[in-house]
């Protein structure tokens, strides 16, 4: 017969006895078991194909890394990136090189979380993390905490305005703490230049670079002229250039919006600079078609479409009180295609887009900034209304201009036939060298203003 508790003083006591029994019963069976290892289902490489391995017998979590095993001098380490029924889809991240049929495949355990923390600042890391820039181990004592999608209805709205130390940008296309631009523009235009410009003289705390997919010799050539040493002290690096495994490659991506993250979360105002998102969404596409996705858009699978705007809503405002990320990201548009996908995607999902001409460029004007074809979608919010007519008043002009360009280049036009562009041809110099900046001349948010004040008459 059980006994009951007389009062709920003795109820807690009798309970809280029995759990310590319980406890010590439980430590004692643990001590008596034998010590177990994990047990790793090892499989086998059994089908390559392009750059998928499929591998038989393996028990491996999408995303996990094994290592491919063909002799004592040949291992290929590959991620898994998908499975039908018992095949598991592999691919390298490395160079793969002397796989044999049969060969091992061994799931590896996770790797370690990236060291953050200002340690990064001024290094070079590839797509893992890992430094390449020959200064040494990272000196961090934070590791990349596991990331969490930020609310919308608590993301802070975008407010104040960004100095990204470019004049046309800061006077006439307004960059918001937090926005997200594209930086539209076909091969050899500028981009590069124009996004060293901002490393150098923008006024954001910390400047988080990923080169995406980019030529090899583009790396150097970004990190010792358009960065310099200046730029770089409060700058991070990732860099995936062309050669490197499309997974690298996309991993580069995430881990430089991770580390701009990182940074934001401490309170800093972050400029992340992405050359290029069409680079990445052709790495994407590279590893779709070799799993088999079907291409639905131009050779492009579903997942590309899916990964964009998760990478570009990454970037953006914390919560309110918080730090930001203001990104920029390079598209690429060769031949002017007007239904490229990406190009078309990027527009969609991002807060507005600066286009790179190359007429402007090929008339010496840098940076080659097609202000009419440009917007900031934000620029109305966070300017103040005076603001607002110069820079109306200056799009007028241009596109006066612009409208009659044929014209007045034949010496055709007449004057006085239109008032608006005889002040546009009155002015046309000083909105030229308004327009141009060297490379090595900042300018800064209030300068940028003044001399757009300056530049038309009230
Ligand atoms: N601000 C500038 N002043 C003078 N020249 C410039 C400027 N910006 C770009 N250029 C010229 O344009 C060339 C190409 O510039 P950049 O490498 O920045 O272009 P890109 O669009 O990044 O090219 P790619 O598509 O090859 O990556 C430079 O080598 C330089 O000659
Ligand atoms: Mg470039």
């Amino acid at each position: 017969m059980s006994q009951e508790p007389a009062s709920r003083e003795q109820a807690d006591e009798w309970g809280a006895g029995s759990n310590q029994r319980l406890a010590s019963g439980l430590r004692q069976r643990m001590q008596r078991l034998p010590q177990q290892r994990t047990v790793v289902a090892e499989g086998l490489l059994k089908r390559v194909v392009g750059l998928t391995l499929e591998a038989v017998g393996c028990q491996a979590q999408i995303g996990s890394r094994c290592r491919v095993i063909s002799g004592p001098d040949s291992e290929v380490e590959a991620e898994v990136v998908g499975f039908s029924g018992e095949r598991v889809f592999l691919m390298p991240v490395g160079e793969m090189r002397g796989l044999l049929p049969n060969a091992r495949v061994i799931p590896l355990p996770h790797a370690a979380a990236i060291p953050v923390g200002d340690g990064l600042l001024g290094r070079v890391l590839d797509g893992e993390g890992k430094p390449i820039d020959s200064a040494g181990p990272l000196r961090c004592e934070r590791r990349l905490p596991a990331v969490e999608s930020i609310n919308p209805m608590t993301r802070a709205p975008i407010m104040r305005p960004l100095d990204v130390g470019v004049r046309a940008i800061n006077s006439l296309l307004t960059v918001g703490r937090g926005q997200r631009l594209g930086l539209f523009a076909g091969t050899g235009v500028g981009k590069s230049t124009l996004l060293g410009m901002m490393t150098r003289f923008t006024e954001a705390d910390v400047i988080v670079v990923g080169l995406i997919g980019e030529r090899g010799r583009e790396v150097r050539d970004f990190i010792d002229h358009s960065l310099g040493v200046q730029g770089l002290k409060r700058a991070v690096v990732v860099a995936t250039p062309a050669d490197r495994a499309p997974l690298l490659r996309l991993r580069g991506a995430w881990l430089a919006t991770s580390i701009a993250e990182s940074f934001r979360d401490q309170g800093k105002q972050v400029l992340l600079l992405m050359d290029s998102l069409t680079r990445f969404a052709q790495a994407q596409r590279e590893i779709g078609l070799a799993v088999g996705e079907p291409p639905t858009t131009r050779g492009y699978p579903p997942s590309v479409f899916a990964q964009l705007p998760r990478l570009v809503e990454r970037a953006g405002n914390g919560e309110a009180g918080g730090g930001s990320i203001t990104a920029f990201y390079t598209v690429l548009t060769e031949g002017d295609d007007p239904n490229d996908p990406i190009a078309d995607t990027a527009r969609g999902i991002l807060d507005g887009h600066i286009l790179l001409s190359r007429g402007i460029a090929e008339a010496g004007i840098y940076p080659a900034i097609d202000v009419e074809a440009s917007i900031s979608r934000v620029a109305r919010d966070i300017t103040a209304v005076p603001h607002q007519q110069l820079v109306r008043r200056f799009r007028q002009l241009l596109s006066a201009y612009q409208r009659n360009r044929d014209l007045i280049a034949i010496g055709a036009y007449q004057k006085g036939s239109d008032a608006l562009v005889d002040t546009a041809l009155l002015l046309w110099p000083r909105i030229e060298s308004f327009l141009r900046q060297d490379f090595h001349d900042p300018a800064a948010f209030a300068d940028s203003l003044k001399a757009l004040e300056n530049l038309l008459p009230q």
